[in-house]
């Protein structure tokens, strides 16, 4: 038995896609039996804390991210007693686990929704937006949808339109309505009974809308056509008057309960003013949530700009609201991919040492890149021009076990292809590798673990002697650590601020003697003072 830890002492979230991480019962999809088969590998690993995305009852145009049942698990992902076992199985593990709530939409095949759209009288019809056409018929505002197209869906039964922020299967709860916002809180009771420790909240920014649902203004930066969703500014159908006290009623469920945590999905959006003032807002909404930093999606390969931007986010947690760092999601494409892979080493070197909590997304552990997918294997109906290039199957393709076809995901043809790099990139032959990407994961995590003072200490850049590399020192009491990033594929020259010693290289070799101060190219190096006496063998 594992020891439980709370939320402020948890080091690292590891986000599963359940459709896409282990089948068990040989349909070629993920299940939630998978994961609990799967949970002694990301003990070895270290993971203290796991993030599910949806396994609800769905129709699965949004795989999953639209919900038909907020209370049960979808037939393909298992049973309701079989995510009961995957919580207890977790806890032993010394685990906690993390849901997605998708409180905006629902499917359209929710019980709600189906109500709601049968009459203009029906009791339901408010738990919905629904609007007149213009007198010529046209859609109620301008709105655009983040799936593409329009946001507005016209309902020949009773003559109106409905709003929805994602695809037309989507349509979005009115969180005006006080008895949506009673539906989802009971919603949220349910899991935490059930012993869910916490909640990913996704797609925050529509939770409130101007109440006029007057039109977005024209983006005059923006020279395509209208129909694009970068055409506009989105002041008025996102961050409506209500969004912070519908976001602090939501999360205030949490005080009822002991230590739970709910992060939220959050992107700043650069048109609606400053991007650090907008994280703040999102990052203090209440003492149980947080919200992710995932500004390293952006092109970001510069030491000053990746020191600026998380010493930025880290100021506006003001020391109370536990930061989020991530690298990637299934939204995203792979750290791998976008950055190569040295880089992109260097980078998961430096997130797992980054204060607070450390999210990962499976695979990328391994380096998993995008998959290799042809148009027709498109699954994902999201994308603004359904090919691969902007499809987020790319990021979502099985988990690679070992080498085998299936690449022990299934024993089946799998939903979507798995990549052919799965004869290197697999767990089972870098767990035999102690200089693999997996064991730096797997030695940081332990040493993080270990060592409070790379989570809970304070984070400040310092100058070791060269504009190419970025140092940050933590401290916490009398311990202390630098970790370095070496942005140039130039060795460069460092010369630390007081006596350490190296703890751990991103090449997960023996440092060359003679050159002890040269990081190499794209190297990343974590020093700890000579209190501390590690040595890699503790990273075992
Ligand atoms: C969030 C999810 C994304 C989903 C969307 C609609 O952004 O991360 O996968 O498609 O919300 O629910």
């Amino acid at each position: 038995m594992f020891m439980q830890k709370t939320w402020r002492d948890v080091g690292s979230l590891y986000q599963i896609y359940p459709r896409s991480f282990q089948d068990t019962n040989g349909d070629g999809v993920g299940d939630l039996n998978g994961i609990t088969d799967r949970l002694g590998y990301l003990s070895w690993l270290g993971i203290e804390s796991i993030w599910i995305s949806p396994f609800f009852t769905s129709p699965m145009t949004d795989f999953g991210y639209d919900v038909a049942n907020y209370r049960d698990v979808d037939p393909s992902y298992g049973t309701l007693d079989d995510l009961k076992r995957l919580l207890e199985s977790a806890h032993d593990y010394g685990i906690k686990v993390m849901i997605d709530l998708v409180p905006c939409h629902t499917s359209e095949e929710h019980p709600w929704f189906i109500e709601s759209r049968s009459s203009r009288d029906n009791p339901k019809r408010n738990y919905y937006v629904w609007r007149d056409p213009k007198a010529d018929g046209s859609a109620p505002n301008n709105w655009r949808s983040l799936a593409a197209g329009r946001s507005w869906t016209y309902d020949e039964t009773t003559g109106q339109y409905y709003l929805h922020s994602f695809l037309p299967t989507q349509p979005d709860l009115n969180w005006d309505n006080p008895e949506v916002r009673e539906e989802i809180k009971n919603v949220v009771r349910f899991w935490y009974d059930l012993g869910v420790d916490g909640l990913r909240v996704d797609a925050i920014w529509g939770i409130s809308k101007d109440p006029d649902l007057a039109d977005d203004p024209v983006n005059p930066d923006y020279h395509h056509d209208l129909d694009q969703y970068g055409s506009y500014i989105h002041n008025k159908c996102k961050y409506g008057p209500k969004f912070d006290q519908y976001l602090r009623e939501l999360a205030s469920v949490s005080d009822e309960y002991h230590d739970k945590q709910i992060v939220f999905e959050f992107y700043p959006d650069e048109q609606l003013g400053n991007v650090y003032d907008q994280y703040e807002r999102v990052l203090n909404i209440h003492p149980s949530s947080s919200a992710f930093f995932m500004e390293y999606r952006q092109n970001i390969w510069h030491a000053d700009h990746v020191k600026n931007t998380v010493l930025e986010y880290l100021a506006r947690t003001k020391n109370t609201t536990i930061p989020f760092f991530g690298l990637g999601n299934h939204d995203q494409p792979r750290i791998a991919s976008r950055l190569g892979n040295e880089r992109s080493r260097a980078l998961n070197f430096l997130n797992l040492l980054t204060p607070g909590i450390s999210l990962i997304y499976y695979g990328d552990e391994i380096g998993m890149e995008n998959g290799e997918l042809a148009d027709e294997q498109i699954q994902d109906t999201f994308s603004p021009s359904n090919t691969k290039f902007d499809s987020r199957d790319l990021e979502r393709t099985p988990m690679q076990w070992d080498s085998g076809e299936h690449a022990g995901f299934s024993n089946a043809t799998t939903w979507l292809p798995v990549h052919s790099n799965r004869e290197w990139c697999n767990v089972l032959d870098q767990s035999q590798n102690e200089q693999s990407l997996l064991y730096m994961h797997r030695s940081l995590l332990k040493i993080r673990s270990a060592y409070p003072v790379l989570r809970n200490g304070t984070l400040r850049a310092v100058y070791v002697g060269s504009g190419y590399v970025l140092a940050f020192e933590s401290r916490l009491d009398d311990t202390y650590a630098y970790i370095v990033v070496n942005f140039a594929d130039q060795p460069q020259e460092i010369y630390l601020p007081e006596p350490s010693r190296l703890v751990l290289s991103s090449r997960m070799q023996t440092v060359e003697r003679d050159h002890p101060n040269t990081l190499g190219g794209y190297e990343a190096r974590l020093y700890m003072n000579s209190l501390v006496h590690i040595r890699r063998s503790a990273a075992k």
